[in-house]
């Protein structure tokens, strides 16, 4: 029997990561002493309480029956809680709450209740991507291209985009890869553009709580009338160190969260139980609007790693600035990412080629702080020998 893969699969290419993760492999099969700053997965440990909490709530045998589709009401309730806490906004956690696997599915699945085939979704490029592929695509839409341009700050122009008869919108900040942050302001106008054009927006926060120097990212809800056009993803993952536990949430306008909690309801069964017992008590960590302490700690880490990065950047001449949020370095590269990737890989040194978030990332590297400050320094002086 011949068997063909859905049209779709052959308009998506491999996801990025997994193929970087087959190079690393074949590189350490062959005894190479790798260092791989490219997937955003941090090596700082779960802070202990939450360990503590896995191991509380995952042998509780209450814990593993099926959740409901739209998450437990104690973590939703801690959701609103933890809105409140940050933000300052007020979420109701019966209908305006989702939890999530992790915020990848969250940004696949919304699109699935909401575009239908031929219609356009407005996705940043670079971007994570997902939004073109796993949200886009995979559910026979059009990815429009928003540039995001160095010289407008890696935010888009939306004075340029041609948001008519566009369905959906993805943004991201602080941004994956470039690491620009924004402000309420543009926000504002994120929310105006969207109400003029009829379109939803999806906005990605996974790095809120990864910001350095007195800056603190801001919430789309945050901005008057957003409830009334936006959903926005937070998660665990980055936050916490817990990446594989696969926790995160959707929060925002009732009909985005009705209509992501419908697909969900007939392709998964929620998170663990005991996941979102466990990230309860994460979000329910926070002091005010402050993280717990190991956070806090691991914050102060990534700022260490990045200013050490960073210098030894400029001392090898390039213009590099210190990004105030997440824990990506974007360095223009002067020239083709996967020529200077492949240079890197050379000298054991795994880093992610721009052109792999899109083809406006082209020129650029993307360089994930998650190794220790040694390893990183490591790092630099094998690429100050080559560069
Ligand atoms: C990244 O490294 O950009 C992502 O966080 C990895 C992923 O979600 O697959």
């Amino acid at each position: 029997m011949k068997v063909d893969f859905a049209d779709r699969i052959g308009r998506i290419p491999p996801y990025l990561f997994a193929e970087i993760e087959k190079t690393i492999l074949e590189k350490k099969r062959q005894g190479g002493d790798i260092i791989s700053l490219s997937i955003g997965d941090p090596d700082i440990f779960p802070p202990p309480f939450i360990l503590d909490a896995l191991r509380e709530e995952v042998s509780n045998p209450r814990n593993h029956n099926y959740s409901f589709s739209q998450g437990e009401p104690d973590f939703r309730q801690a959701v609103s809680s933890w809105y409140e806490k940050r933000f300052g906004v007020e979420v109701n956690p019966q209908s305006e709450v989702v939890a999530l696997i992790g915020s990848k599915e969250g940004l696949a699945n919304v699109a699935r209740a909401f575009v239908n085939p031929g219609d356009r979704v407005l996705v940043p490029d670079p971007a994570y991507p997902v939004y073109a592929n796993g949200s886009t695509i995979l559910c026979d839409g059009v990815p429009v291209v928003m540039p995001l341009l160095e010289r407008d700050g890696f935010k888009p122009d939306l004075d340029k985009v041609n948001g008519n008869g566009a369905k959906m919108m993805f943004l991201n900040y602080p941004n994956n890869p470039t690491g620009a942050t924004v402000d309420k302001t543009f926000l504002g106008r994120v929310v105006e553009f969207a109400e003029e054009n009829d379109v939803t927006v999806c906005y990605d926060n996974a790095y809120s709580e990864i910001c350095f120097d007195g800056y603190r990212a801001p919430s789309i809800l945050e901005v008057d009338g957003a409830m009334e056009v936006a959903v926005e993803f937070h998660s665990c993952s980055k936050t916490f160190s817990m990446t594989g536990d696969r926790i995160a949430f959707a929060v925002g306008n009732k009909k985005l969260i009705e209509g992501l909690t419908a697909i969900k309801s007939q392709v998964d069964s929620g998170p663990p139980v005991y996941t979102q017992r466990v990230a309860t008590k994460a979000l329910e960590s926070y002091v005010g609007d402050r993280p717990p302490r190991d956070v806090e700690k691991a914050i102060e880490t990534y700022r260490e790693r990045r200013d050490v990065f960073v210098k030894s950047l400029c001392s090898m001449g390039f213009q590099c600035d210190k990004p105030k949020a997440t824990f990506y370095i974007w360095l223009n590269c002067k020239g083709g990412s996967i020529k200077f990737a492949s240079k890197l890989l050379d000298v054991g040194v795994v880093a992610t080629p721009g052109i792999g978030f899109g083809n406006y990332g082209e020129g650029y590297m993307r360089f994930s702080l998650t190794q220790p400050k040694e390893r990183i320094e490591e790092a630099c002086e094998r690429m100050a020998k080559i560069l």
